[in-house]
């Protein structure tokens, strides 16, 4: 979708907006797949409550990306616009044991940042990609810990009032890989409490994990993480390489050879490649296991 050269752009720069027209997705997810169409980086959160009226009054769909991490989009001209904050310089700051982090912020780095200031907890996250703002509404989690044990306050833009609002971490679900945020609502800023830890000590977990995470992901080619949630007491990358799946290609979209869980782009693979390969593998997964596997990615398509 391209409004660049419609009126409203005038309108949404002087809300502080940079527009950059004609932007591929492929360059913006870790998958590596996707369409183009116009990014607006929104650089004054205070003014999205207006930029989101701009965009309903023009009837203009939109979606909102974080670190592109754990998205699927199609391929083509995309009928929507993309919404991102800016992940320059995003703020962090400590205050005893309260991290206070904007959704730009990238999670690794938000752990660095912890880390180095003897406030840990989210060792675990260390190596998942993204963003705070993603991490919280998925509730990011790895190797026994998840990102909503820790939030005491989100600033969000919340869709349903359309305004900027300070939410406290109890009035928020945080479930395996679910909240109760609602699609539309836009994470902007989390205030974390965190444990206090000596930094040898968070370094010496972060360590642990950075290995485990090594030994048994992909981590140097393009995937966005698992592909399917794990059903309840089951473990979906066990299901499919139990069935002999590693190696199995759509395209060029391939179940990793590392982790069975992990489909990866090994080339130019589209969205419709990897959409072949997992209906092809839940298809599968439910004709021997009897179980139906639930997507993990996020699927934008329209
Ligand atoms: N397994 C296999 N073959 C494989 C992959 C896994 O047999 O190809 C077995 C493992 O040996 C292990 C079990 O399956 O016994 C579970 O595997 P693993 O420890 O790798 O964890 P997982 O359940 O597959 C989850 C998260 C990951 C997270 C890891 C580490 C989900 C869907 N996945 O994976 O998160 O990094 O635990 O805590 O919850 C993500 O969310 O994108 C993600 C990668």
């Amino acid at each position: 979708m391209r409004i660049s050269d419609k009126p409203v752009a005038k309108r949404l720069e002087a809300l502080g907006v940079e527009i950059r027209p004609g932007v591929s997705l492929e360059e913006l997810t870790s998958l590596g797949i996707g369409g183009t169409t116009d990014q607006l980086l929104i650089r004054r959160y205070d003014t999205l409550p207006q930029v989101m009226r701009e965009l309903k009054n023009e009837g203009i769909p939109h979606k909102f990306l974080g670190g592109g991490t754990n998205v699927l989009v199609a391929d083509g001209e995309l009928p929507w616009v993309v919404l991102h904050l800016p992940t320059s310089q995003p703020g962090m700051r400590v205050e005893g044991t309260a991290a206070y982090v904007d959704a730009a912020a990238d999670l690794g780095g938000t752990v660095t940042f912890c880390a180095k200031r003897d406030l840990g907890g989210m060792e675990g996250l260390i190596g998942v990609p993204g963003s705070i703002g993603g991490a919280l509404r998925m509730n990011a989690g790895a190797y026994g810990m998840q990102i909503g044990s820790y939030v005491r306050e989100v600033e969000l833009y919340r869709a349903a009032t359309g305004e900027n609002e300070i939410v406290r971490g109890e009035q928020i679900r945080f479930d395996y890989r679910h909240t109760s945020f609602a699609p539309e609502d836009v994470m902007l800023r989390v205030k974390l409490e965190l444990p206090s830890k000596p930094y040898k000590e968070i370094v010496a977990g972060i360590r642990v994990c950075n290995e485990k995470r090594r030994a048994s992901q992909p981590l140097n080619q393009k995937s966005a993480g698992c592909i399917f949630k794990n059903p309840p007491g089951a473990s979906a990358g066990r299901m499919i390489d139990e069935l002999g799946l590693k190696g199995l290609r759509s395209g060029d979209a391939m179940v990793s050879d590392r982790h069975a869980n992990f489909f990866v782009n090994a080339g130019h693979a589209s969205c419709e490649d990897m959409l072949k390969l997992i209906d092809d593998v839940r298809d599968r997964v439910r004709k021997s296991f009897g179980i139906e596997m639930e997507n993990e990615v996020i699927l934008w398509r329209n």
